[in-house]
């Protein structure tokens, strides 16, 4: 910059902070854009705000596509060996987990931010088994679908216990003809969290999602 055009500059800035003046922006918008981080603040800004406005879209549907639909997911000697199988059911990707004797089936991701509940550990939590998803650790009970979370230990009027959020996560039901399993998709109608994830939308966004760990791991 010259110093004539150095000086303009001051003038302006000058003219813009006066008393009366409308215009009280002193920061030259070109030095914004060539910060990168802010740049990248700002996209990350508006990815998030895209990701919003179409889990906002997708939410309006209102059946889960092939809801009702049975399929042979396998032997049972073999699940049971395997203890969790993630299987795709009509277009559905659900994880069958064998725990002490019984067959569990659920949608595969987690209704939080999709993260896979294929190694989330089992606990019980009041008096009922819960998968737990490795990414961010919310609770699941496996039966219903219900995510679990327990309530303000800060709160000095009632002692911390567990409370439910309701159904979060879709189950299926898991039911063995002649050593065979079969898993039949949740009838149950309505929006449940976890269908975002089974939606073609939600499928790129993990797509994406696994891209950008992918990138930070590299780049880290
Ligand atoms: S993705 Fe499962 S807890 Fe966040």
């Amino acid at each position: 910059m010259s110093e004539a055009e150095r000086v303009i500059c001051r003038v302006d800035r000058a003219n813009r902070s006066a008393p009366g003046s409308s215009d009280n922006s002193c920061v030259r918008p070109a030095e914004n854009i060539h910060r990168p981080h802010i740049q990248q603040a700002v996209n990350q800004l508006q990815t998030f705000k895209d990701l919003i406005n179409r889990r906002s879209a997708t939410m309006s549907e209102k059946e889960p596509a092939d809801s009702g639909k049975s399929c042979l997911v396998g032997k049972k000697e073999n699940l049971i060996e395997a203890k969790r199988t993630s299987v795709t059911v009509g277009d559905r990707v659900v994880v069958v987990i064998y725990h002490q004797g019984v067959f569990y089936a659920m949608d595969q991701h987690c209704y939080h931010a999709g993260g896979s509940l294929l190694n989330g550990d089992i606990e019980e939590i009041d008096n009922r088994l819960c998968i737990v998803c490795p990414k961010h650790k919310y609770k699941i009970s496996m039966a219903e679908g219900e995510g679990l979370y327990i309530s303000n230990p800060k709160d000095k009027d009632q002692p911390p216990c567990w409370k439910s959020k309701g159904i979060k996560q879709r189950v299926h039901k898991v039911t063995e003809v002649d050593g065979d399993i079969y898993v039949t998709l949740s009838e149950t109608p309505g929006w449940i969290d976890s269908d975002y994830y089974q939606s073609e939308q939600g499928r790129m966004d993990l797509k994406l999602a696994k891209e950008l760990d992918i990138a930070k791991s590299k780049s880290s």
